[in-house]
């Protein structure tokens, strides 16, 4: 194996609590082993640009730790492998620029890439590494939706951040006697929902996972307002939950752009269409990226960012670092970037939500 003098690092895709101490667990422990650090702004972009590859010491991340967002930047445009390029006339194409962002990593004088992001990133992260570009990569979504890896970090942050926002929308549902519909992130899998729901004590929870029909929905509050005990409901729903024949719902951006969005306001119109009830929806959106990383998330990033710099030193390029606890170890970028990793239906949280009365939207 070749001697590592100078190591790179990037933050890929949506941000996430706890890039930053990624970031700086990587430097300080790059730094004690005498290695240089620099980093890529805004993904790969920084490649490109004049002043996009910076050097990282210790001083440039002293007291980021507790911070949210990424000192390096992110985006989650521009895909290297599916570039697009404007023609004069304005047509679109796009290119692969693999082998482009392999030669000007290695101009850098870098040795290896440490690439932390979510299937997006880590999908171009096990790219480059085809092409012999030494890479470790660092699992980062709030999704949690990684697979080869138990848990992301930022995902326990941004359920804590939901769990926090439904159990507000409680006592305002109450007073009014109305029901309350909150829109989570989650486009094929519904963890974060399921999670806040459970905890957050949601009447209603909709997933990605399980189809829902509308009957049962409206069933189980109507249930709920007629027990007497509880004039209100609280229902959560993943952005891409759907019914067994409808697909995601997304609405259109000023650009003329589909994203995905919109299905809370179309469930709580649907709600007081069917039953009358008074409604009112919130769609929680960036605030479950925002602010900085809880305990847990502070801790895993750190002995992910420590054991991704041990992976490059034990040449073990090609991997991710991934958690199966009580162990941080290395798995191949290829097995987790294969598939999402959504919700079982077996798994002991759905198991919970059922005997806790807690309606998933199919019985
Ligand atoms: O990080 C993934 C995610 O949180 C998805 O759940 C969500 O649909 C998406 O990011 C939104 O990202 P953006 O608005 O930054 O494009």
């Amino acid at each position: 194996m070749s001697e590592i003098r100078r190591i790179a690092v990037n933050t890929g895709g949506g941000d996430a609590p706890g890039l930053n101490a990624v970031i700086r667990a990587v430097v300080l422990s790059a730094e004690r082993l005498g290695w240089e650090v620099v980093g890529f702004k805004d993904s790969y972009d920084g490649l490109f640009e004049e002043d996009g590859v910076v050097r990282l010491d210790r001083r440039s991340v002293r007291g980021i730790t507790h911070l949210g967002g990424t000192i390096l930047g992110t985006t989650n445009r521009g895909d290297p492998l599916n570039w697009p390029v404007e023609a004069p006339d304005g047509t679109v194409t796009h290119e692969d620029r693999s082998q482009q962002v392999v030669d000007l990593i290695e101009k850098h004088d870098v040795d290896a890439l440490i690439a932390i992001g979510g299937d997006g990133s880590l999908r171009i992260a096990h790219a480059l590494s085809e092409l012999g570009l030494p890479v470790v990569g660092v699992p980062k979504t709030i999704d949690n939706d990684l697979a080869a890896t138990n848990l992301t970090f930022g995902f326990t942050t941004a359920v804590e951040t939901a769990t926090d926002a439904i159990g507000r929308l409680h006592s305002t549902a109450e007073s009014h006697e109305r029901t309350m519909v909150v829109e989570l992130m989650g486009r094929t899998a519904g963890w974060i929902a399921l999670h806040a729901g459970v905890a957050g004590t949601a009447d209603v929870i909709l997933i990605p996972e399980i189809p829902y029909d509308m009957d049962v929905v409206c069933r189980k509050i109507e249930e709920r307002y007629a027990s007497q005990r509880s004039q209100f409901a609280i229902v959560v729903v993943a952005e891409g939950a759907h019914t067994a024949e409808g697909s995601m719902k997304y609405k259109e951006t000023a650009e003329g752009q589909h994203r995905l969005g919109g299905i809370g306001k179309m469930i709580s119109e649907q709600i007081h269409e069917l039953t009358g009830r008074e409604t009112r929806e919130l769609v929680l959106g960036h605030l479950q990226r925002g602010g900085g990383p809880n305990a847990y998330d502070r801790l895993l990033a750190l002995r992910f960012g420590a054991a991704a710099v041990r992976m490059v030193q034990q040449g073990r390029f090609g991997t991710m670092v991934a958690l199966d606890p009580p162990h941080v170890l290395a798995v191949p970028l290829a097995e987790a970037v294969s598939r999402i990793k959504t919700v079982p239906l077996d798994s002991d949280i759905i198991q919970t939500a059922r005997s806790l009365g807690i309606c998933l939207g199919d019985e």
